[in-house]
């Protein structure tokens, strides 16, 4: 130690301790040391270094890791990551003939052909050799172009990313060709065309429709609604009514020029000028605001007996629609609503009768209660008219309350678009056992509001 020619030595070990990551147990080791740190200043490096067996491991087991996980992600980006692909393509339906119903997409003869298209080119997929990549179609319209019904859908599928667009496309295409050969009662013709769209173009293209929400407007195959707080585009269609910058009622999205309520927000608030519009889940940080052009309270509007209690703002602008702000369906006039079935009622509304308005909007689920049982002397005893409608549950405790009012309450339909069933109207106090919310009945006034919009 000491000369020139020791300075530095280099520590042998053999290859088998190196793989232990350990110093050699129990041997002579010959120390290295460095002589050149002693002589040189310390920001300078050495100019050479002596083999330490813990880097070299370090390295070694880095390098395996690697390899390791990039053969893995290689492995699962191949064989198993799924991408979704979402397709445009339209259907000539042959036996069916056009009519007048078929214009107006809420009415049954439009909902129950776009139900049929659908099953079928769903059951079509689902025997097909795509059943594991088909998730959904949906008819975004049905039109006639000459003397032809078409029927323009968007579809969905899930396929792993080493497939490639064409291929994938000649796959579907081939299984239509297939299905619409042999379909029974509905006889429709293989699309002519197939084409890729983007999940934007998707949004967009759902987004124009009425009633849809969430989940469909990504084809989802789930859907879920949890909890009482809303998510921002959930119920794309509620509006809040502020007066002087402060919810005052809630209101419902019917086109983008209007905005269906109830008259009883206006009773004693009629100035145009003070109220605004706010769109969005929140009322103080909202997506979106407009001002009121016109109310138009109904005709007939009685605050003593809250007959008629329904109203129409006209914005002064209109609202671009997108996937957090768009229209609910409105329902035909003769559209039937059992007791008993699901509907949500959403809104900013106080959580208990005395307490103050909320600034994130909840949601609530009730049960439709027939008027027969709503006028029992228990209940309303009489006090339900013809053009209201009861929802709740029998034993209280989920209900609108203050500051719902003007709200939707909406139905979904079994091809899962949303439907306005009511408006919140009145009640006594709130969720209180066999005094439910009482709603103005959308049905009986869908000709009052097709006379005032056009819609
Ligand atoms: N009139 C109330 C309002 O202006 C709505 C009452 C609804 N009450 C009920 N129990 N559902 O906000």
């Amino acid at each position: 130690m000491g000369s020139d020619g020791e300075r530095q030595m280099k520590l042998r070990l053999p290859t088998a301790h190196l793989l232990l990551c350990g110093p050699v147990p129990n041997r002579p080791q010959t120390v290295a040391f460095d002589f050149s740190l002693v002589l040189r200043p310390a920001w300078m490096p050495s100019a050479s270094r002596s083999l330490n067996p813990y880097i070299v491991c370090f390295v070694v087991v880095s390098v395996v890791v690697l390899l390791a996980v990039t053969t893995a992600l290689l492995v699962y980006f191949l064989a198993f990551d799924q991408k979704y692909y979402f397709y445009r393509s339209s259907f000539q339906i042959l036996n069916v003939q056009h009519s007048d119903e078929l214009n107006s997409p809420v009415t049954q003869k439009y909902r129950t052909l776009s139900a049929r298209i659908e099953s079928m080119i769903t059951r079509t997929f689902k025997e097909s050799n795509l059943r594991k990549q088909f998730i959904k179609v949906h008819v975004v319209r049905l039109r006639l172009s000459g003397s032809d019904m078409i029927a323009d859908t968007v579809m969905k599928f899930k396929f792993t990313r080493n497939n490639n667009g064409p291929s994938l496309k000649r796959r579907i295409e081939s299984v239509l060709r297939q299905m619409l050969n042999n379909s029974e009662n509905l006889v429709m013709k293989p699309p002519t065309e197939l084409t890729e769209i983007t999940d934007q173009d998707t949004e967009d293209i759902l987004t124009q429709e009425c009633g849809i929400r969430q989940g469909l407007i990504t084809l989802s195959d789930e859907r879920i609604i949890g909890g009482t707080k809303a998510k921002e585009g959930d119920w794309p269609w509620q509006v809040s009514l502020q007066w002087s910058n402060h919810h005052y009622c809630g209101g419902v999205l019917i086109s983008n020029r209007w905005i269906l309520t109830a008259a009883h927000c206006f009773t004693r608030h009629s100035d145009t000028l003070l109220w605004t519009v706010t769109f969005g889940i929140s009322t103080t940080s909202p997506k979106e605001r407009r001002r009121i052009r016109t109310i138009l309270i109904h005709n007939n509007y009685k605050p003593e007996t809250h007959e008629n209690d329904i109203a129409l703002l006209h914005l002064d602008r209109e609202v671009t629609f997108n996937r957090n702000i768009h229209v609910v369906c409105l329902p035909e006039a003769s559209q039937n609503i059992p007791p008993g079935s699901t509907a949500y009622v959403t809104g900013w509304g106080s959580q208990s009768y005395t307490g103050s308005t909320v600034t994130h909007l909840e949601q609530a689920r009730v049960n439709i209660i027939s008027n027969n049982v709503c006028n029992a002397p228990s209940s309303y005893n009489g006090a339900i008219l013809p053009g209201m409608l009861c929802a709740g549950l029998s034993q209280g405790g989920v209900d609108a309350c203050q500051g719902d009012s003007g709200g939707p309450l909406v139905q979904e339909d079994a091809r899962h678009l949303w439907f306005l069933t009511g408006i919140v109207s009145w009640g006594y106090q709130c969720g209180l056992p066999d005094k439910p919310g009482v709603y103005t009945l959308v049905t009986a006034y869908r000709d009052w509001i097709h006379q005032h919009t056009g819609i």
